[in-house]
C-alpha cells in the first residue's frame, strides 16, 4: 500500500498483457486505488473487457489491441496512453508466455525466437517507449515480469523461457541503474506458479503442473492478485528506495 493516502488517484498505469491473469488482476487493483488504467493486450477484446470492468467500477480506463513484439505498435500504445490521460506514471510489462514446453534438444529456432521476441523484446520496446516520458516528468516506475524459472534454468521443459526471463531480469537491473539518479525506478517480479491461463497456453502437462505444486511448501499455486498487490506496492511511495531488484513470490518454493 502507498505511504500517502490517495497516492494513485489520477496517476496512470500502462499494463501490457492486461486482458488476462496477472495483468488483468493488476489493472483492477490499480483502479481500486483510483489510478487511470491503460489496458493493452494482443487480445484487443480482452483488453477492452478489463477496461470495461474498471469503468463499471467507477474508474477511468482505455484499451488497445497491441502486439508488444511490434516496436511501432508499442510506441503508439504509449502515445495513446499519454493522449488519453495526459500522463504516464507507471508501466507494468506483464505480457509474456512460454508458448510450449520442450526438452532442451527440442527447442527449435522458431520457439527460441518467439519466446525472446515476446518476453525480452516486448519488455525492451515498452521500456524504451516510456523512459523518455518518465525522464521528462522526472519520475516513473517500471515493473517487469520475470519468473522463478530464471533461477532454476527450466531443465526438461522450459530453458527457452527461463533464459528469456533471465534477460528480463538483467535488463531491469541495467535500466534501473542507468536511470536511478533521474527519478526512474525499475523492478522485476519472479513468481513461482500462479493460477492463470498461462499454463494452459503453454500446454503444460498435468504431471508437470502437479510437480510445480508439490514443489511449493504452501501446496498451492499463487493467485494473480498476490502479484498485483506487489506491483502496486513497488509503484508506490512506500518503496522509494527500491530499484533494480527482483522479488520472489513463490509460497516458499522454487529453490530446489
Ligand atoms: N502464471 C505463472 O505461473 C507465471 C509464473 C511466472 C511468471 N509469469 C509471467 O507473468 C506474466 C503474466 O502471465 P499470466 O500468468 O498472467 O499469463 P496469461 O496467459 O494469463 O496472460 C498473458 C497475457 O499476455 C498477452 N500476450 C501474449 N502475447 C502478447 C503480445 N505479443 N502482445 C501483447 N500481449 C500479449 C496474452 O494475450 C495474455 O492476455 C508473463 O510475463 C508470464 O511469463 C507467469
Amino acid at each position: 500500500m502507498p505511504k500517502t493516502p490517495d497516492y494513485f488517484v489520477g496517476k496512470t498505469v500502462v499494463i501490457t498483457g492486461a486482458a488476462s491473469g496477472i495483468g488483468r488482476a493488476t489493472a483492477l487493483i490499480f483502479a481500486r486505488e483510483g489510478a487511470n488504467v491503460f489496458s493493452a493486450d494482443l487480445d484487443g477484446a480482452g483488453a477492452e473487457r478489463t477496461a470495461n470492468q474498471v469503468t463499471q467500477n467507477g474508474g477511468k480506463a482505455a484499451a488497445l489491441g497491441v502486439d508488444v513484439t511490434d516496436r511501432a505498435a508499442v510506441d503508439a500504445m504509449v502515445g495513446r496512453a499519454q493522449a488519453a490521460f495526459g500522463r504516464v506514471d507507471f508501466l507494468f510489462n506483464s505480457a509474456g508466455a512460454a508458448f510450449r514446453r520442450a526438452k532442451f534438444l527440442e527447442i527449435d529456432d522458431e520457439l527460441m525466437d518467439k519466446t525472446f521476441d515476446l518476453n525480452v523484446k516486448g519488455t525492451f520496446y515498452a521500456m524504451q517507449a516510456v523512459v523518455p516520458l518518465m525522464l521528462a516528468n522526472g519520475k516513473g516506475v517500471i515493473v517487469n515480469m520475470a519468473s522463478m524459472s530464471h533461477k532454476r534454468g527450466g531443465p526438461g521443459a522450459s530453458i527457452h523461457y527461463a533464459a528469456a526471463k533471465g534477460a528480463v531480469l538483467t535488463m531491469t537491473l541495467g535500466v534501473a541503474r542507468e536511470f536511478a539518479d533521474r527519478g526512474i525506478r525499475c523492478l522485476s517480479i519472479s513468481p513461482g506458479p500462479i493460477e492463470t491461463p498461462f499454463q494452459a497456453a503453454a500446454n503444460t502437462p498435468p504431471a508437470l503442473l502437479e510437480q510445480f505444486k508439490n514443489d511449493v511448501p504452501m501446496k498451492r499455486f499463487g493467485r494473480p492478485e498476490e502479484i498485483g498487490e506487489l506491483v502496486l506496492f513497488m509503484c508506490s511511495d512506500a518503496a522509494e528506495y527500491m530499484t533494480a531488484d527482483t522479488v520472489y513470490v513463490n509460497g516458499g518454493g522454487g529453490w530446489r
